[in-house]
């Protein structure tokens, strides 16, 4: 496939010398989900898919950008003096947003370049494409030009480029999982002081499996702000009470059961009470994991989901019926949906020998409740972002 790319990449900018080649992967989110922005723990792994990029740096400040995956936009310029958002540059908005906060922060960038990307992560599925392209970019300005930056700090400023340039309040997890992740290991992240641990993951007769709702996302973006407002008001109340905390992900379920009752807000209180309680399950399953528990595991994916279903109320009908039909089938140790919700995907837990039953029948279960085809995918788990040879 690559070899394929970098002939398209030549036949669209006409160029026959060497070319550089990366790779970013999307990821998953196993369990501690709507956790990140409060301060909480999450426990996500990297995807063996995928963003490509073949480049070729240039002595001008042009960038010229293509996308497979968009091959009817054609091919969209930009100049390193004029990094500004501009709707019409669509998906190119990404990896500008990654240029200009690199420039703001400093690192010396003085010319463009030429790329073609091709991504094999689903669009706008909660796999992450953009936080894949994101990372992708920030990786392809540190190679060529030899910037002494950590991946750490790429991650954050991808993480800026995504709030402040495109306008999505997200937080950390996903530039995290895409730039760190570790073949074969899911991270626990403690995303109020970064401190993270590489756990591996070994299900032995059990496959990770991703379902895609392929339901569109619509009005996705500011229900999730809303989501995030809310617990900050949550936080707010409680400092107001006395109670002195910066994030949610700073209360245990006991302590916050002492000083709930502040709360009185309802919406604010069911948000609140998914935010520390998931917190403590990512905690809890991750020691299940260690001790190779794998059906406790599950049961806590289960009950991530219930928790955001009826208290974070970010899942709907397309992500509850896939889930729902996962957990009937036999051989399904956990389900529950990924991501930000309102769409996008599940991630399960099942025993290699049902995996076959599983998409036939939580596929057809699901077709017939919602009318939409349900796509699977088998996981594995990959590398973080980089150089890529093949
Ligand atoms: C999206 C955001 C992440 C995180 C998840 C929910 O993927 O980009 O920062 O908040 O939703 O866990």
């Amino acid at each position: 496939m690559l070899e394929d790319l970098i002939k398209e990449f030549k036949e669209i900018f006409k160029y026959d010398g060497e070319v550089e080649t990366f790779f970013s992967p999307g990821r998953v989110n196993l369990i501690g989900e709507h956790t990140d922005y409060n301060g909480g723990f999450v426990f996500p792994c990297a995807l063996d898919f995928g963003t490509y990029a073949i480049v070729k740096k240039r002595e001008d400040k042009t960038f010229r950008m293509y996308s497979k995956n968009f091959k009817s936009l054609g091919t969209i310029e930009f100049d390193l003096d004029n990094l500004v958002y501009n709707k019409r540059d669509n998906w190119v908005n990404y990896p500008k947003g990654v240029v200009k906060t690199f420039l703001d922060r400093s690192y010396k960038i003085d010319s463009g370049f030429d790329v073609l990307f091709y991504g094999n992560i689903p669009n706008g599925a909660g796999l992450s494409s953009s936080a894949s392209i994101e990372v992708l970019t920030a990786v392809i300005l540190k190679d060529l030009f030899k910037l002494d930056v950590d991946m750490v700090e790429m991650v954050k400023m991808c993480q800026v480029a995504e709030n402040k340039f495109i306008g999505v309040n997200s937080g950390i997890m996903d530039q995290f999982a895409v730039g760190m992740g570790k073949k074969d290991h899911a991270i626990l992240l403690d995303c109020n002081t970064l401190k993270f641990e590489y756990v591996p993951v070994k299900l032995k007769n059990m496959s990770i499996v991703i379902a895609n709702t392929n339901k569109k996302r619509g009005l996705a973006d500011s229900k999730y702000n809303e989501r995030r407002s809310s617990c900050e008001e949550a936080v707010k109340v409680l400092n107001d009470n006395g109670v002195n905390i910066k994030y949610l992900g700073e209360l245990t379920v006991a302590e916050f059961d002492k000083v709930k009752y502040f709360i009185t807000d309802e919406e604010q209180l069911k948000r609140a009470t998914h935010a520390v309680s998931e917190n403590e399950r990512a905690k809890v399953a991750v020691e299940f994991l260690k001790k190779d528990d794998i059906a406790e595991f599950g049961r806590l994916m289960n009950q991530s989901h219930i928790s955001l279903r009826d208290d974070y109320e970010v899942t709907g009908i397309e992500l509850d019926s896939l889930v729902e039909a996962a957990w009937e089938e036999e051989g399904t140790v956990g389900s529950r949906m990924t991501g930000a919700g309102f769409g996008g995907c599940t991630v399960s837990i099942v025993e290699n020998d049902h995996v076959e039953n599983f998409i036939k029948n939580v596929g057809k279960k699901y077709k017939e409740k919602t009318g939409l085809r349900a796509t699977f995918y088998i996981a594995n788990i990959g590398d973080g972002a980089g150089r890529y040879v093949k």
